[in-house]
């Protein structure tokens, strides 16, 4: 499956997953990977920044409010349709483009920086999409992103509960390498009223261990600067008991890798 074939299943999914995340039920984003991803993001104000993958904008927002000057592109068109409409309803200055992180309409050097959140584990290009990255950042400019984790979000996965709780998680299948097989599910945040008769989302899935993703970036020329594996706290746990499992074991890794400032002289 190639990123266009990708993008049309993100187009069906885009509807349904706007209004439930703008209603508060992607926990595991706003609760957990928003603040970790924000919390490693290095001073952007003033500076420009592209963001691949974007959605229905809710991050390229934040991050405009940052001071950043922003570019959102995001391959499904309903999603952009929905960020251009937040964006004319409350302007940040955010320009957003439908196209394809994997061949980006931008010029060499654009960037001071590029963010991916929880975007770059469904783009099947991935030496593509981060040769395209490498190529619009600035030389010294960085790159952060967020995924599912390689090694607890495997294809076979089973939480071992007791008393509701989240003890272990039971993983397998590591290193079969999956090329669009659909994984389907919704918010399970969101009440069972709201998502009564509601499409579930279809998503095409393309594991990379964590070594695959590792040689990657480093094969693309970037230097690996942060990692980080984002943690609820006992307090946010208890608020959201959804995200009690990824206490147990980290379900996202988060990135940061810079373009080296010597990268034209050496490349
Ligand atoms: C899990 S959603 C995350 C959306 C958003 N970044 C957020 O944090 O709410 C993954 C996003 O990647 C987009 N996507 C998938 N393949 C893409 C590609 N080749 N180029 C650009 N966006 C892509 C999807 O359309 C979807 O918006």
């Amino acid at each position: 499956m190639n990123h266009q074939e990708v993008g049309r299943y993100w187009n069906e999914n885009a509807e349904v997953w706007t209004r439930l995340a703008r209603a508060g039920y992607d926990v595991y984003r706003d609760q957990l990977n928003t603040p970790a991803f924000f919390a490693l993001l290095p001073d952007v104000s003033g500076q420009r920044g592209l963001d691949l993958g974007c959605g229905e904008g809710h991050n390229t927002r934040l991050l405009a409010r940052r001071g950043a000057c922003m570019t959102g592109i995001d391959i499904a068109e309903v999603f952009i349709g929905h960020a251009q409409a937040s964006e004319t309803a409350e302007p940040l200055g955010i320009r957003y483009l439908h196209g394809s992180a994997v061949s980006l309409p931008f010029g060499d050097a654009e960037f001071d920086f590029a963010t991916g959140c929880m975007s770059f584990m469904d783009i099947p290009e991935t030496d593509r999409l981060l040769a395209e990255a490498y190529r619009v950042l600035k030389p010294g400019g960085f790159l952060q992103f967020s995924i599912t984790h390689p090694c607890f979000d495997t294809p076979y996965r089973r939480n071992l509960r007791k008393d509701g709780i989240t003890y272990a998680v039971e993983v397998g299948d590591y290193f079969h390498r999956q090329d669009g097989e659909i994984s389907e599910w919704i918010f399970g945040a969101a009440p069972a009223s709201l998502i009564a008769g509601v499409p579930k989302f279809k998503i095409p899935r393309f594991n990379r261990t964590i070594s695959q993703w590792l040689n990657l970036l480093v094969a693309a020329g970037f230097i690996l600067e942060r990692v980080e594996e984002p943690r609820p706290s006992d307090e946010a746990a208890r608020q959201w008991p959804y995200i009690q499992d990824a206490q147990v074991v980290a379900y996202f890794i988060h990135f940061r890798v810079r373009k080296p400032v010597a990268a034209d002289a050496e490349r």
